[in-house]
């Protein structure tokens, strides 16, 4: 695993926005793996900015998220299509027919979630996977357990995850009990990994992450056996790495 050090959130996004880039410079029409969350947002405005300078150009660029909470459809707020479109698609040249994102509202979501694993591997997986990192070493929304996933599935949020993403809905009741996430196994399958993290909240997790031992109890660790794994963390996320 490379480790970049960033001295703060800024730099932190400038050096992951600088990699992300570099991949469409090389791959015009690469496949992105996106996340969302708070870490990647000034990520996401950095290459905003660098495209209307006209530095980047999107058009053949295809993407596959992460996740979505269950329930919630593309045009609510909180749901992560929406977050998808107002922090970095509307504001560049990417097809939006090329964007994808688990569908929260899917009846039959066991079909949904065998397709959405069909066209990511028919798409050839990720040339770049964006990941932020959970408090508790949750990668998508694969939560700590005693097994790695593979494909696309339901999952139930943990109560340190609904607590964390409690700050953006108005109560802590408001936030879905169950997303789907893509599972560990595909996130694996991406050439290159690129995680991100900030903020002495992730120190424990970047830590079992990068030394801890291999364990579905931090889903993060598997990276360690991915051979192309780049972490970009500020000071404080890498204070307990020594
Ligand atoms: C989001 C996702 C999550 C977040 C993680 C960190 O699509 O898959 O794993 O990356 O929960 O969230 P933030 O960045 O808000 O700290």
């Amino acid at each position: 695993m490379t480790i970049v050090r960033a001295h703060d959130y800024n730099d932190m996004s400038r050096k992951v926005a600088n990699i992300i880039s570099a991949q469409i410079i090389l791959k015009p029409n690469c496949v992105l793996g996106l996340a969302t969350g708070s870490t990647p947002i000034g990520a996401y405005q950095q290459l905003v900015e660098w495209y209307k300078k006209g530095d980047l150009d999107f058009s053949q660029v295809s993407s596959y998220n992460l996740d979505e909470y269950r329930g919630l459809a593309g045009d609510h707020p909180q749901s992560y299509r929406y977050f998808m479109d107002t922090n970095l698609f509307d504001h560049v040249n990417i097809d939006k027919s090329k964007t994808f994102v688990p569908d929260g509202m899917a009846e039959d979501y066991e079909a949904a979630c065998a397709a959405y694993d069909a066209a990511v591997a028919a798409a050839g997986y990720p040339d770049l996977q964006l990941l932020g990192i959970g408090n508790n070493g949750h990668i998508g929304f694969n939560e700590p357990d005693d097994h790695f996933s593979r494909g696309t599935h339901l999952v139930d949020l943990t109560e340190s995850t609904i607590e964390a993403n409690s700050r953006l809905f108005d109560s802590i009741d408001e936030v879905p009990r169950q997303a789907f996430s893509m599972g560990v196994q595909t996130i694996m399958n991406a050439k290159m990994i690129l995680v991100a993290a900030n903020g002495e909240k992730k120190a424990q997790a970047v830590h079992d992450m990068c030394f801890g031992p291999i364990t579905p109890s931090c889903p993060a660790s598997i990276l360690q056996l991915h051979t192309n794994t780049v972490l970009v963390a500020d000071e404080e996320a890498l204070s307990k790495c020594g």
